[in-house]
């Protein structure tokens, strides 16, 4: 089998150089990041953080220091104004004056983070911007819409790691190969089938779940004698990057929806660095990501951790829930 690196393969997209080494800073960050996490049980950093190892030095939790990888290795590229990070309230400028042509990164250092300590699959999402115009370093310049998304991906750090990305032209998978140390290509156009039977949503919030969300579910599991005359199967693996990457794998519906527990705050899932990198990878998939009301690249930002509902996967099942949203 012919073996594409991640660089050749976006040569062949025609991937605009500076935007292509940002991607590969990002890869860099992301292979460093799966080492720790890796190590992780024996470098005696799961758990919470800043507490004190036996030498009694401050121990980090993995979130964090994912976040330190990911400035150290991406936060000096030429082009980059700006990156945003789940773990850090401020926007971190890296340019005093940020210019068109110059890139923002949004990122969610480590997903699924709750997962680390039960040894299951956790990732790193992130979301490429350009900006198209000069601008002054105020928080509310990064406020961008999903739909000026140039690139968006996540790594995935399970059996394997893996790396998803577009570029605007399909998405692709690679596997990380630690023989050569590349990310090789290993799943090229990646389509999620517009059908499924399966859907993910942390049940044990039904209680809180608006009435369209719970008529949706209820009518799911009623199976072949219910409304949507079919069995469903369902995932949960509380880690979004797993969730999504097995939609783009094999199709199904990922929902976190606004509830009366996270109304507050919007929702649970954050737009700008998971949300809208997931929406645009499962967009380019040919599926469709919504907040139950609309597409979430249509999502006006207010601010740069704001929450969102998310309903993403195979576009014939969130056609489906969006028309509950409708009723
Ligand atoms: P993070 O670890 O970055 O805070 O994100 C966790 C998110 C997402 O990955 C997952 O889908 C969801 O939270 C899990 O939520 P529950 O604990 O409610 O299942
Ligand atoms: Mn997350
Ligand atoms: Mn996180």
């Amino acid at each position: 089998m012919t073996q594409i690196t991640l660089r050749q393969h976006m040569h062949s997209q025609s991937t605009d150089a500076a935007l292509m080494l940002l991607i590969e800073d990002i890869a860099t960050a992301c292979r460093m990041i799966a080492d720790r996490v890796r190590h992780g049980a024996f470098a005696g950093v799961l758990g919470a953080a800043e507490t004190e190892n036996v030498q009694g030095e401050t121990q980090k939790e993995l979130d964090v220091i994912s976040d330190e990888i990911f400035q150290q290795v991406v936060g000096d590229n030429p082009h980059l104004a700006a990156l945003v990070s789940e773990e850090v309230d401020e926007v971190n400028w890296r340019k005093s004056e940020p210019k068109a042509g110059d890139f923002v990164v949004y990122y969610d250092p480590l997903d699924g983070s709750s997962n680390l300590d039960v040894n299951l699959s956790v990732g790193t999402i992130f979301s490429i911007v350009q900006l198209d115009a000069d601008i002054a370093p105020e928080p509310e310049a990064v406020q961008i819409k999903g739909t000026q998304q140039i690139a968006a991906g996540y790594a995935i750090y399970g059996p394997s790691t893996g790396l998803v990305i577009t570029v605007g032209q399909g998405v692709d998978g690679f596997t990380h190969h630690p023989g050569s140390g590349e990310f090789l290509l290993t799943q090229p156009e990646m389509a999620i089938p517009p059908k499924t039977q399966e859907f993910a949503i942390n049940a044990s919030r039904y209680d809180m779940w608006e009435p369209p969300v719970r008529q949706y579910i209820d009518d799911c599991l009623r199976g072949v004698d219910g409304p949507r005359d079919k069995k469903f199967n369902m995932r949960w693996c509380a880690s979004m990057v797993a969730d999504v990457h097995r939609i783009l794998t094999r199709g199904g519906v990922f929902l976190y929806p606004k509830d009366s527990g996270n109304a507050a705050q919007g929702g649970k899932l954050r737009l700008m660095y998971e949300a809208n990198p997931m929406a645009m990878l499962v967009e380019q998939a040919g599926g469709a990501a919504s907040t139950g009301l609309g597409r979430i690249v249509e999502v006006a930002p207010t601010g740069h951790h704001q929450r969102v509902s998310v309903i993403l996967g195979s576009r014939d099942e969130v056609a489906v829930i969006e028309g509950y949203h409708e009723g």
